[in-house]
Parts: structure tokens; C-alpha cells; sequence
């Protein structure tokens, strides 16, 4: 499980969430819990996603991949007690917040981001268009389960715990689906420069072509950083997490 977790990811998630808690008004630091269970739960989706009978991949961040180093059975149990332990999180944040009354909702956005109507559903949906030619809004919709979601949720996590249910909290998800869906862009992006990566899948480069791509990441950041424009200051580190996205080469 640590092997897994201090691999060297770029926590991207977790520094989302603690972006939209400054952009409601609140203390990151109240949200760490969290922060770290959508952190464990995409830890686990990255071990079962490397293992042999899904990606079959060998290296991950570099390092040999969890199943690589300790065995597929050893790799399979640390994912499921990886995001048992993502739920124990987000629950308790709720409760160290004082607002235990808010575990149940949180408990449940993060199911919903994780199941069939998110990240499972969208592997399952990209494993099953491998080697077939799909179209654009397909590619769109698998990537809004499979990645998307999980980003969505680490944003609007916050505003759920602390039970904000304003224009604000609207806000932070009309900021996150774009970037979401950028991230996953410049992923395809990064992953073009080695033939290994993607190989029979139908991404947004081999749809949209390099130049097609990376005007579609501008447009979407440029959405993303309208939703929040009224959010004023408070959402200086989601602008600045934007524009991580739009211009990443890692
Ligand atoms: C990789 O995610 C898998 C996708 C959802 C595209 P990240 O690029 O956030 O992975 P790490 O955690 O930084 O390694
Ligand atoms: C990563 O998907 C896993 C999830 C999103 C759950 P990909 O297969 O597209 O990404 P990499 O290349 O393994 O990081
Ligand atoms: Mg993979």
C-alpha cells in the first residue's frame, strides 16, 4: 500500500479539493482527510488499471508497477484495503469538520465517482472499445466516467462536507468538468511522444490531430477559468491549477 501511494504522483486531485475549500472561504487544512481518500481512491484505480489483465503495464511513475513489484494477489488486496480506507477518510472528515450529518452525502459522491456510472464504468467501456475506431463524443464520454468523475468529486467534495449548497459550490463543478477533461487531453498529448502508450485506442489526438488537441485544452481551460471568474481572489490556486493543466508536459 505505501509503495503504491508514495510512488511520486503529482496529487493532483488532492491539490484540487484543497483549491476549492480556499475558494469557499475555508481552511484547507480542514479538508486533508479527504484530500488523501481521493488520493487512495485513484491510487487504486492506477493498481488494478496496470495489472495484467487490464493495461498489462510494467512501469508506473517510472517504477515497476505495485502488482510488478509485490505479485498480482499482493497488489490486488492492497487496492481494495487502499480504497476501504479512502472511504474511512472521507467519512471521518465529516465528523473532525463537526458535521458528521455530511458523511452520508460525501460518502456517497465519492461512490458515485467510483462506480459504474464513473471510474469502473468508464474502464470497463474503454476495454471494451480497444482496437475499434469510436467517434469524438464517444472518447468524451468514456474519459468523463473514467477520469473525469473522480476529478469532479475532489472538487466538490468540499463543498458537500462543509454542507455548502450555494452558487458557489455550482461553480466549482462547472470548473472542474473542463479541466477534468483537459487533463485527460494533455494526457493524450504527453502519451503521443511514446508509441507504446495508446496503441489501438482511439484518443483525442488520433481524433482531433496535435494542433485540433491543443486548441481544444485552451478552449476548455478557458471555460474552466470563467465558471470561477465571480469566485474573485479566493479562487487564485484553482486559476493557477488551470493553467498547470493547459501547459503540463508530465
Ligand atoms: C493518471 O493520472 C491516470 C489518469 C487518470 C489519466 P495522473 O496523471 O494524475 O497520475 P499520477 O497520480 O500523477 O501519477
Ligand atoms: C488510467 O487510465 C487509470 C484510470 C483512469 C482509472 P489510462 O490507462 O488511460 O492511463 P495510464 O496511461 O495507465 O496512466
Ligand atoms: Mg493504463
Amino acid at each position: 500500500m505505501r509503495y503504491a501511494v508514495f510512488g511520486g504522483g503529482k496529487r493532483l486531485r488532492p491539490v484540487a479539493m484543497l483549491a476549492a475549500a480556499e475558494a469557499l472561504g475555508r481552511r484547507p487544512e480542514a479538508f486533508f482527510e479527504a484530500a488523501c481518500a481521493v488520493e487512495l481512491a485513484h491510487t487504486t484505480s492506477l493498481i488494478l488499471d496496470d495489472l495484467p489483465c487490464m493495461d498489462d503495464a510494467e512501469l508506473r511513475r517510472g517504477r515497476p508497477c505495485t502488482h510488478k513489484k509485490y505479485g498480482d494477489a499482493t497488489a490486488l488486496l492492497a487496492a481494495i484495503a487502499l480504497l476501504s480506507q479512502a472511504f474511512r477518510l472521507v467519512a471521518r472528515n465529516a465528523c473532525t469538520l463537526g458535521n458528521p450529518e455530511n458523511a452520508s452525502a460525501a460518502v456517497t459522491l465519492l461512490d458515485e465517482a467510483l462506480g459504474p456510472r464513473g471510474l469502473v464504468g468508464g474502464q470497463e467501456l474503454d476495454l471494451r472499445m480497444t482496437g475499434i475506431d469510436i467517434s469524438l463524443d464517444t472518447v468524451m464520454h468514456v474519459h468523463a466516467k473514467k477520469a473525469g468523475a473522480l476529478f469532479v468529486a475532489a472538487v466538490r467534495l468540499p463543498a458537500v462536507l462543509a454542507g455548502v449548497d450555494s452558487d458557489r459550490a455550482q461553480r466549482l463543478a462547472d470548473f472542474a468538468a473542463p479541466v477534468g477533461l483537459a487533463f485527460q487531453i494533455t494526457d493524450d498529448l504527453i502519451d503521443t511522444a511514446d508509441p507504446s502508450e495508446d496503441a489501438g485506442k482511439s484518443t483525442f489526438v488520433t481524433l482531433l490531430g496535435e494542433e485540433g488537441a491543443r486548441q481544444r485544452v485552451d478552449a476548455l481551460i478557458d471555460e474552466a477559468i470563467s465558471a470561477i471568474l465571480p469566485l474573485g481572489d479566493g479562487a487564485e490556486g484553482l486559476r493557477h491549477l488551470a493553467k498547470y493543466v493547459q501547459s503540463r508536459q508530465v
